[in-house]
């Protein structure tokens, strides 16, 4: 089989991406300061068998019944403090730090390269509030490394009231 010639970043613009060696762009300053350059080395403990498929009653403030290091993917659409039944009416302040309790539990019981996936709305207008920035920047400072966003735009196919997002009508227009 005839072997492509791989691609590296270029010195101006984007190129082909082929077998890409992307070691320029990885071993440049922008990248040398960041924590997770750091080697981690998390030993990977096994979840009691009691816990799986069950729901535990409790604050995901402390996880004390799940072991360090036993989990390998956490999924939140958290509340987002904007006067909900459950909701505590907290400050910006009160509500960044429960997020941070939660997001720091989550960290001890992810297993190292697990991973955490965060649904999230921004709030208001006057001012508008960018809390998935403030996440970004929460769960940076706790240590995990970004994998990217997702921008979730609902406006052309759902009304914001919705408490089902947009598939029932992608699912009725497949109908
Ligand atoms: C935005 S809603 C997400 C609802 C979820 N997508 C569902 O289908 O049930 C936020 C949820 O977080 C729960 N919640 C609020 N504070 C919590 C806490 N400290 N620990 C765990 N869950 C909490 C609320 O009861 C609510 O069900």
């Amino acid at each position: 089989m005839k072997k492509t010639k791989g691609t590296q970043t270029s010195s101006f613009g984007t190129n082909g991406r082929v077998n890409h060696d992307s070691s320029k762009f990885y071993n440049s300053r922008l990248y040398k300061e960041l924590e997770y350059n750091r080697p981690v080395s998390k030993e990977e403990n096994i979840l009691p068998k009691e816990l799986e498929n069950t729901i535990i009653h409790s604050s995901s403030e402390n996880m004390k019944e799940i072991p360090d290091n036993s989990i390998h993917c956490m999924i939140t659409s958290p509340p987002y403090n904007v006067s909900k039944e459950y909701d505590r009416d907290l400050s910006l302040s009160e509500y960044l730090m429960l997020l941070t309790k939660v997001f720091e539990e989550t960290y001890r019981v992810l297993v190292n390269g697990g991973r955490s996936c965060i649904n999230i709305a921004n709030l208001g207008r006057k001012p508008y509030i960018p809390l998935s920035d403030y996440i970004s920047q929460i769960m940076i400072d706790i240590g995990f490394a970004m994998r990217g966003e997702i921008i979730w735009n609902k406006a052309s196919s759902a009304s914001p009231s919705t408490a089902w997002g947009s598939w029932q009508i992608i699912n009725s227009i497949a109908a």
